[in-house]
């Protein structure tokens, strides 16, 4: 399912002691969603469970994120990221997300869990300069090269600051 309704100026806000919580399956289908997600989304339960991950996706995220994320928990690593996501209305709501592959008693990834909370005002300010320049830079590179240039462009940024992404993403 996919979201059609256009993307409004309205922001919805986190309160401080919102915790947003989902788990998906290996695919990224959503299993389960807490009341805030199912608050904050807009959507029913009922939608969301089941659904791709990307139903509350917004357009002003680059691929390359999704792409560092996917790569990361997939390698049994734990990505924190702040997520511009895109509520069923049109509104957008900004977190600071953790996501987290779960493991089966056999050691292999079964699905993954994610918890977001509230970002700082300034830290959005930080990232969506970033993002805006990584998204610029998809636009530009053509599909094939898209998500290669928006991620180069954010491995240079961190190659002149010295630190590595989660050092990075954990400083603003
Ligand atoms: C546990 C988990 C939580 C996720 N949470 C979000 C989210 O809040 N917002 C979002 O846009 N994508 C989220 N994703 C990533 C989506 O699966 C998807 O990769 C992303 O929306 C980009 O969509 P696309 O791959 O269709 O371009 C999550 C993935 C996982 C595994």
């Amino acid at each position: 399912m996919k979201n059609k309704t256009p993307p409004t100026t309205v922001e919805r806000i986190m309160r401080e002691d919102d915790f947003i919580v989902s788990t998906t399956d290996i695919k990224g289908r959503i299993t389960y969603g807490n009341r805030i997600f199912i608050e904050f989304s807009g959507y029913t339960e009922r939608e969301l469970l089941g659904a791709q991950h990307n139903i509350i996706r917004h357009p002003d995220m680059p691929r390359g994120v999704f792409r560092f994320l996917w790569d990361t928990i997939q390698a049994q690593n734990e990505c924190f990221a702040y997520v511009k996501n895109l509520a069923k209305d049109g509104s957008f709501y900004w977190v600071f997300a953790n996501v987290t592959p779960l493991f089966d008693p056999q050691g292999h990834i079964e699905g993954y869990f994610s918890v977001r909370r509230k970002p700082r005002t300034e830290s959005i300010a930080v990232i969506s300069n970033i993002y805006r320049a990584m998204l610029e830079a998809e636009q530009r590179g053509g599909p094939r090269e898209a998500v290669d240039a928006s991620l180069r462009l954010l491995q240079n940024m961190l190659a002149e600051k010295g630190l590595t992404y989660h050092e990075f993403i954990l400083s603003i």
